[in-house]
């Protein structure tokens, strides 16, 4: 077998030196992406790129470019899918402060970006995000993919961000508010608000290849899904017992809302054990790959190690 399925400390240190390359290399794209501060209507402009630059761990982002990496290609060709994904976490970000969904202030630690500008302004800079997102698709680098594939790029993120995917989610979540799910339901509502989006990261990287085997595609998809549940499982466990200036937004506020959250439902032990579950599934479906999936492998243990 070409690799452990644990990740080995090699490649946890491997995905710290790797880590602030990643986040570097989308910082620089987004920037250049982003219409500048001074470009009209200027105030529109400049929250989009409050929403977007100098904050979070752009983890879908890492995703896109360590999937191109796990495949064989140069992650510095990946910008287009990596922007992408990051433009639409950051538009779900500022809907999902707004008044209307969470009424969160505080977001990558500081002022919501519809406390820092206004609701209406905040609205639309998730809009024009969004829209960016697909132009990043069709004309960014992205590796191999020809006209075909990234109709299918175009086709996947469509899906994994709307009413099948992540929006869908986040309605099944305001629908939940006060209410007892079953762990099926709660799983369910988990997969479309952050699954999708997750496992989108990792496909728009893998359709970067010219020629994919479906097999390890598969392998990847398995892969991603399992991580993108244990990523949410996390967020609520950390919106229990995470350090609110260390995770750059207010702890306990899905006990505020009475949000349906894995904690709540099965409480923090179950919880932390079914998240680590799903990361051990994670590390199984890449054990057909070799050492060019380490940092695939060492994000999946980052994302239930993390303390933001
Ligand atoms: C927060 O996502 C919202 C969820 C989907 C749980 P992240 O924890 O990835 O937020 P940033 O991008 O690092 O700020
Ligand atoms: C948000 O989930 C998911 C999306 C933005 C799609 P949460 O509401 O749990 O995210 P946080 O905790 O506010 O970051
Ligand atoms: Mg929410
Ligand atoms: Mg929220
Ligand atoms: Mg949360």
């Amino acid at each position: 077998m070409p690799s452990p399925s644990n990740p080995t400390s090699k490649a946890n240190n491997q995905l710290k030196q790797r880590l602030p390359v990643f986040q570097a290399q989308v910082e620089r794209a987004l920037d250049a992406l982003l219409p500048s501060a001074q470009t009209l209507p200027q105030r529109l402009h400049q929250a989009m790129r409050y929403a977007v630059l100098g904050g979070g761990k752009r983890l879908r982002p890492t995703l896109t470019y360590a999937t191109g990496e796990a495949l064989g290609l140069d992650p510095a060709e990946l910008d287009g899918p990596a922007c992408a994904v990051e433009l639409i976490h950051a538009y779900s970000l500022i809907h999902d402060d707004l008044p209307a969904m969470d009424d969160d202030d505080m977001r990558r630690g500081r002022p919501a970006c519809h406390k820092a500008y206004d609701e209406a302004t905040a609205i639309l800079a998730g809009d024009a995000l969004q829209t960016l997102a697909f132009r990043a698709l069709a004309q960014g680098r992205a590796g191999h993919a020809d006209s075909e594939a990234r109709l299918k790029m175009v086709a996947s993120l469509s899906l994994a961000s709307g009413s099948r995917g992540m929006v869908g989610g986040q309605a099944m979540d305001l629908e939940a508010e006060g209410r007892t799910l079953t762990i099926a339901e709660l799983e369910d509502l988990h997969i479309h608000k952050t699954g999708a989006l997750i496992r989108a990261s990792v496909m728009l990287g893998a359709l970067c290849t010219a020629d994919f085997e479906q097999q390890r595609l598969e392998r990847l998809d398995d892969y991603a899904k399992s991580i993108g549940l244990a990523f949410q499982i996390h967020d609520d466990i950390l919106d229990v017992e995470g350090d609110s200036e260390e995770m750059g937004k207010y702890q306990g506020a899905d006990a505020r809302l009475e949000k349906a959250t894995y904690p709540g439902l099965i409480g923090l032990r179950e919880s932390r054990e079914h998240a680590e579950q799903l990361v051990e599934r994670a590390l199984n479906s890449l054990s057909t790959f070799g050492e060019s999936a380490d940092c695939l492998r060492a994000i999946a243990r980052f994302i239930i190690d993390r303390t933001s």
